[in-house]
């Protein structure tokens, strides 16, 4: 059924033999997994065997009007959102990405496991130098064992804000999924917007020090909706009265999590972040940047036109936050286009009672296919500190930052430095001096990390890691500090899946362990740690290589607030990671 959507959701621009071969890879898509299961009726391939999926993105610019201004974006194939990539579990994914445009460029596949892959994750300068002008490289993996939403966004600067789009990964072929069949599926992409070119505004901040300019709107599948003054328009779901929709719901935003909910209309939850959930319902949802969720509903109401809508969940009392609101509009089959739509009710800005309640309700649903697998002990404990510092201003120079500094972020009072090579290279080849594996696991000078704050905020600067033997099961505690001030913190760890065992406000205490959810906790890649709180999660180190773990607020990211896993190979030949693919970039 979605063969066809794949047509229409990935044109190819290009030439006729591009174009042919698309139609046969399309063509591929839809017989070769007829074949496959013919040829393996009962044997144990069947169930594994995928199909090698191509797919080409060209980074180039694209002219767009909105909130009365004409700008020039970068996104992929001329089109924003991007393409949306659909393949099923177990297939190869062959991406070749070539880059138009002034900017250097690297892409990561949001949530993909990568197993042995890292070469194709995507984050510039941890696994690959960026793909420069001109330039292309072919992102090559393998999808195992995960089906749901995720998504792809450029990983360098801030770029992501318009090189972004959804990637599907249907189940395996002829496999269900463990709620109802829906009538139809609908990727929902929720993005910010700026009256201005992105990376400049986010090279202004840096070069301060100081706060960049707030988001001017949201946007749904590229469009503000109606609220907005000058806005080009809306996106526009038309239902069918009775008919069940999935939405496929991915935060593309830098800095914001979103509240999200559709007027009149229960949303049941039934994945996260490309893992099932057992399904519970919501009359709203939270999402983070980085997150995405798959959300069911019935379009049970009277016929009329109802808005979605999204506007953002801000913990810090006092900054400056875009408080605006997008829209898109459920239009039911025959009701007319100027009826006014009915206002969805979201929670309030500051509403962390809803935050709490609507995280809290998630939980992993095991199956016999997705069993989950919580590691029960604990090889290698950390304890991380994560919020703002600050760091020194330029010698003679003044910073709009506190006390003249910069603003900055950090882990264990460590702020992240990236390299001017990839990690995983100096990693792979050994090259000396890229980066240490000293990064403490537990904070050297401890202090009442959400009381009040310790004078000095200045924080070490490095590129620093921590060093994981293959299969250790780590458990990580990230603990939010009040440092200029508490904030949620969408963390996000790339390579892995996660159980999200515990959390709570304040300080963790070591007997918050005896209350930690090893049964059916939920399973992310990326997850809020409450502003003035923590989070335990663990994960079993069963994926070599270098991984890169951040705050998915893309200014923190930008000061500093991450740091990456290196995970050492295993005895056997299946525990390595893979050497480079040729085309990898050079910096
Ligand atoms: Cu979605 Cu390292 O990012």
């Amino acid at each position: 059924m979605w063969g066809c959507a794949v047509a229409v959701a990935v044109p190819f621009r290009g030439s006729i033999r591009s174009r042919l071969l698309y139609n046969m890879q399309i063509a591929v898509s839809v017989i070769l997994p007829v074949l496959v299961l013919l040829s393996f009726p009962l044997g144990s391939h069947a169930k594994h065997a995928g199909i090698t999926r191509h797919f080409e993105f060209n980074v180039t610019y694209h002219n767009v009007s909105t909130l009365c201004k004409s700008q020039k974006l970068v996104s992929v194939n001329g089109q924003f959102p991007g393409p949306t990539i659909h393949v099923n579990e177990g297939d190869q994914v062959i991406i070749k990405v070539t880059n138009f445009v002034k900017y250097n460029v690297s892409i990561h596949w949001h949530g993909i496991r990568q197993i042995r892959s890292g070469w194709a994750d995507g984050p510039a300068y941890v696994t690959q130098c960026p793909i420069q002008q001109g330039q292309s490289y072919t992102y090559n993996f393998t999808i195992v064992s995960q089906s749901g939403t995720l998504w792809w966004h450029a990983h360098i600067t801030w770029l992501r804000a318009t090189v972004n789009g959804a990637l599907i990964i249907h189940p395996k072929r002829g496999a269900p999924y463990p709620f109802q069949k829906p009538d139809k599926e609908v990727p929902i992409v929720l993005g910010e917007w700026w009256n201005a070119n992105v990376e400049d505004v986010a090279a202004q901040a840096l070069a301060t020090g100081g706060l960049p300019n707030i988001s001017d709107a949201f946007i749904i599948n590229g469009k503000p909706g109606p609220l907005y003054k000058c806005s080009s328009g809306a996106f526009v779901l038309d239902v069918i009265p009775g008919k069940k929709y999935l939405l496929r719901i991915i935060n593309a935003g830098l800095n914001n999590e979103m509240f999200f909910a559709v007027a009149n209309h229960t949303l049941l939850v039934v994945e996260t972040d490309a893992t099932y959930t057992k399904p519970f319902q919501s009359s709203a949802i939270l999402i983070t940047p980085g997150q995405t969720m798959s959300v069911l509903f019935e379009a049970n109401q009277p016929q009329g036109q109802y808005f979605i809508a999204t506007r953002p969940y801000s913990t810090v009392p006092g900054a400056p936050f875009d408080n605006t609101t997008a829209t898109a509009i459920l239009k039911y089959k025959g009701s007319s286009a100027s009826s006014t739509p009915v206002m969805a009710s979201l929670p309030d800005f500051n509403d962390t009672g809803f935050a709490t309640k609507f995280d809290n309700n998630v939980r992993s649903l095991p199956t016999p296919q997705y069993p989950v697998n919580v590691p029960q002990t604990v090889d290698r404990s950390l304890f991380f500190t994560i919020g703002l510092a600050v760091k020194p201003c330029a010698p003679n120079k003044t910073c709009a930052g506190p006390n003249g500094g910069r603003l900055a972020a950090a882990v264990n009072n460590v702020s992240f430095v990236l390299p001017s090579v990839a990690l995983l290279q100096a990693h792979f080849f050994n090259m000396k001096g890229v980066f240490t594996t000293d990064l403490p696991d537990r904070p050297v000078i401890p202090f009442n990390f959400t009381g009040q704050p310790p004078r000095n905020l200045v924080a070490k600067v490095g590129t620093r890691l921590s060093l994981i033997p293959y299969g250790a099961n780590v458990q990580l505690v990230l603990q939010d500090t009040s440092l200029l001030a508490t904030e949620n913190h969408p963390i996000h760890l790339h390579g892995f899946n996660f159980f999200v065992v515990g959390k709570g406000f304040g300080n963790f205490k070591p007997s918050d362990n005896s209350s930690f959810n090893l049964v059916d906790p939920p399973q992310r890649n990326t997850v809020g740690v409450p502003a003035g709180g923590w989070i335990a999660l663990r994960f079993k180190a069963d994926n070599p290589g270098v991984w890169f773990m951040h705050c998915h607020l893309e200014l923190h990211n930008s000061w500093g607030l991450e740091t990456a896993f290196i995970v050492q190979n295993g005895k056997r030949p299946l525990e390595k990671i893979l050497p480079p693919p040729s085309d990898l970039p050079k910096c």
